[in-house]
């Protein structure tokens, strides 16, 4: 096990380079911080073509943790989550470089192949981009929902906020370029769709952020309980009351540097009333109807409830 002296080193190493990634972006034009791959949009300060391709040879594990999510759906909750569960169960210590899977350059897949079991791994991909031997490995996957007004407003504000994004001079410019899906990892409507077809492979868990905010215990225990981890009543307690928002929030600048309060801003569900119109609410209401509306995911996304105003 790391000593505390290396896992101190480890970490100002990994807010070291978040640091570096920052100070680079923070130079560059709002067209600058975009790449194009595969004709969705990426932080081009984060992801490169030699890197998507070299992922493209990665050599998944059964058992793998894959977290699966469009941006500001809880991607950070539920990676501590599971660094969590996992150091209760095995004593395995999180790894500090939490960074996406899609982030870095092409060497980070050699690193990746000598990390031990169980890694986990996150990704905003969508189903297409992910590496095939996921899928070939029947690899457990977990999907995180959000509802996609609450993800709209998170997006916007983690957009002005974070310099490895583009900013937006106003709300309604960044609300016109989401419902297209001009921004950065493309349409939410699409994301959300495509993992439809593969929610009955039987390897995937859906869960939502807002049922995780309604009762974390009972995500914590559909998660146990899909990875077949064995916590027990204790270590779910523990592991809940260190991944409440206000315990991670408290801890941020530890885990994420300088960008601690923009990852943990509210917490919230239901802020999307704070930005949005009536006329944007109707838009976003379409879309949902046209894309997810009837669909397995959509209906896990409790639309009527959540996106109402
Ligand atoms: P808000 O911007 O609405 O506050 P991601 O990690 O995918 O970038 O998602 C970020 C969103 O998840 C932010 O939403 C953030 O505050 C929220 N979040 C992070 N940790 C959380 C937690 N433990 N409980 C509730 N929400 C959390």
């Amino acid at each position: 096990m790391a000593t505390a002296e290396e896992k101190q080193t480890k970490r100002e190493k990994f807010l070291a380079e978040m640091k570096k990634v920052a100070e680079k972006a923070s130079k560059m034009t709002p067209e600058e911080l975009k790449c194009s791959y595969k004709g969705i949009l990426y932080p081009s300060v984060l992801c490169s073509k030699e890197t998507f391709q070299a992922m493209e040879k990665l050599e998944a594990r059964e058992d793998d943790v894959l977290i699966l999510t469009y941006p500001k759906c809880g991607t950070n909750w539920t990676i501590q989550i599971l660094h969590e569960m996992l150091f209760e169960m095995h004593n395995k210590e999180p790894t500090l470089d939490q960074a996406m899977l899609e982030f870095g350059n092409p060497e980070k897949f050699e690193y990746m192949s000598q990390q031990p079991s169980p890694r986990v791994i996150s990704s905003h991909l969508t189903c297409e981009n992910i590496p095939k031997s996921f899928f070939e490995k029947k690899t457990k996957m977990l999907l995180i929902l959000r509802n996609p007004k609450d993800t709209a407003v998170s997006f916007y504000h983690f957009s002005n906020k974070n310099p490895v994004l583009p900013t937006y001079e106003s709300w309604d410019l960044f609300f016109k370029d989401f419902i297209t899906g001009n921004v950065i990892y493309g349409s939410y409507f699409d994301y959300t769709l495509q993992w439809e077809k593969h929610i009955d492979d039987g390897t995937i868990l859906v869960l939502t952020f807002e049922d995780m905010k309604a009762d974390l215990t009972k995500a914590l225990r559909k998660i146990n309980d899909f990875y077949g981890l064995a916590l027990k009543d204790e270590q779910i307690k523990l592991v809940q009351e260190k991944t409440t928002f206000f315990s991670m929030k408290e801890k941020s600048s530890n885990t994420h540097g300088d960008l601690g309060n923009v990852f943990f801003r509210k917490g919230e569900v239901g802020d999307w009333k704070s930005l949005f119109t009536e006329d944007q609410s109707k838009e976003v209401d379409a879309h949902f109807e046209k894309y997810l509306a009837g669909t397995k995911l959509g209906n896990m996304i409790n639309y009527e409830k959540y996106c109402t105003f």
